[in-house]
């Protein structure tokens, strides 16, 4: 009776030890299985071949319409040939990308073809030439160094400085003398968004030898990071400085939730502006900035979570928002080069953000989505423009990104 009693509790210990063991070998397994499965569900090398299959069903699509595509509306291909338009420059800029991701020639023969179709807007009263010139005929010129790229960028920029203001000390983004930007009673107003026209006017400075360019993109950096943050590193979209004097205005949205609410692709354009100034400038202000804007996004539980925002962080029914993709594009991208002056932690979450973009969920089988690349991005909710659809933009920084990472 002795013996039994302490024999039998030492064949239950062995037995619950061998199931402790089995489950932990049996836990161990299972997570190299979905580390494994999930190396193979993203490398850089099937994305950009993805991506070639999606695009050229685009391109064939660009190609019968001889114009660019933009979005989609309705189910079909939103067009936007047809005087200027600021993200005429993106589906060209993709076609570099993807010219430089496989070096085939062909992609590079389409991106010169539709660059093509936009030479003529060089001159457009816009605060958004930057956007076009520099993704484009920008692009073409790093990849190229033709010397025919330097027409469009030099017009694109003199054109661009030409709306700065002494006074302001920053170029004016919208004219307010119709549409619906009338309606808002701005003199001045200045975007987030324009930081991302300041790196055309920094090439052109390095192309011509001439300091205006930059002169006029630092005192619209200087001006921007003065005026347009909040305490918490966030920013307003629109500020609005009175065009004889220069003295601040307002502080509003226009594409965002609220006034004092975080529009989520306003950050991005932020971030990657502040990151691209500190490139060309190597002013510590800029850098700073920088981080503390990235420091913000990443703060965010949902960008912590879930890697994509929704498209404004203070929207009101999270979790019942659409998410913006083209807002986690930009954010990557920019991070990425970040985290070449920063900390690497910056690049982990690039990483992250670009490899839930390329899962089912929001990386496009060829044949749907119109045959743009990414789905779910929002152009403004405030307008019902563009909600919960692709963006070429979106895919223009995604690539941007697969090339940036590929060549770290
Ligand atoms: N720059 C316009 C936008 O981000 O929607």
């Amino acid at each position: 009776m002795k013996f039994k009693q302490s024999k039998h509790p030492f064949y239950i210990l062995l037995l619950i030890c061998i199931v402790i063991v089995g489950c932990i070998q049996s836990g161990k397994a299972n997570q190299k299985k979905q580390k494994l499965q999930q190396e193979k569900s993203f490398t850089i090398e099937d994305q950009i071949l993805a991506a070639e299959k999606n695009y050229k069903l685009l391109v064939n699509n660009a190609r019968k319409a001889n114009n660019i595509p933009r979005s989609l509306e309705k189910n079909a291909i939103k067009w936007i040939h047809n005087g200027f338009d600021w993200t005429e420059g993106f589906f060209p800029g993709s076609l570099w990308y993807i010219y430089e991701l496989t070096n085939n020639e062909k992609w590079k023969k389409e991106a010169l073809y539709f660059q093509e179709l936009n030479f003529d807007d060089r001159f457009a009263s816009s605060h958004d030439l930057g956007f076009v010139f520099q993704c484009s005929y920008g692009n073409s010129f790093r990849l190229t160094k033709a010397e025919q790229n330097k027409t469009a960028l030099i017009d694109a920029s003199n054109a661009l400085i030409g709306r700065f203001n002494e006074a302001v000390g920053c170029i004016k983004s919208w004219d307010v003398d119709s549409g619906w930007q009338q309606q808002r009673g701005w003199q001045y107003p200045v975007i987030i968004d324009n930081m991302m026209n300041l790196e055309l006017l920094f090439e052109t400075s390095l192309l011509t030898g001439e300091d205006k360019y930059k002169d006029v993109a630092i005192s619209h950096a200087n001006t921007t990071l003065k005026k347009h943050f909040r305490e918490d590193n966030s920013s307003y979209h629109v500020v609005d400085y009175d065009s004889i004097t220069g003295v601040l205005r307002s502080k509003q949205t226009a594409q965002g939730h609220a006034h004092n609410s975080s529009w989520a692709r306003g950050q991005a354009w932020g971030l990657y502006g502040f990151t691209v100034c500190y490139r060309y400038t190597k002013k510590p202000e800029y850098l700073t900035q920088a981080k503390k804007i990235a420091d913000y996004i990443l703060s965010n539980s949902t960008v912590a979570k879930e890697n994509i925002p929704y498209w404004d962080y203070n929207a009101p029914n999270i979790p019942n928002e659409p998410k913006d993709v083209s807002a986690a594009t930009i954010t990557a991208s920019a991070l990425i080069e970040l985290s070449q002056y920063a900390d690497k932690k910056y690049l982990d979450k690039a990483k992250s953000i670009i490899e839930t973009l390329s899962t089912d969920e929001y990386f496009a089988k060829p044949g749907t989505n119109g045959n743009f690349l990414l789905k779910h991005s929002v152009g403004s909710i405030p307008h019902g423009a563009e909600i919960d659809v692709p963006l070429n933009y979106a895919d223009y920084y995604y690539l941007e990104s697969l090339v940036r990472l590929r060549k770290l």
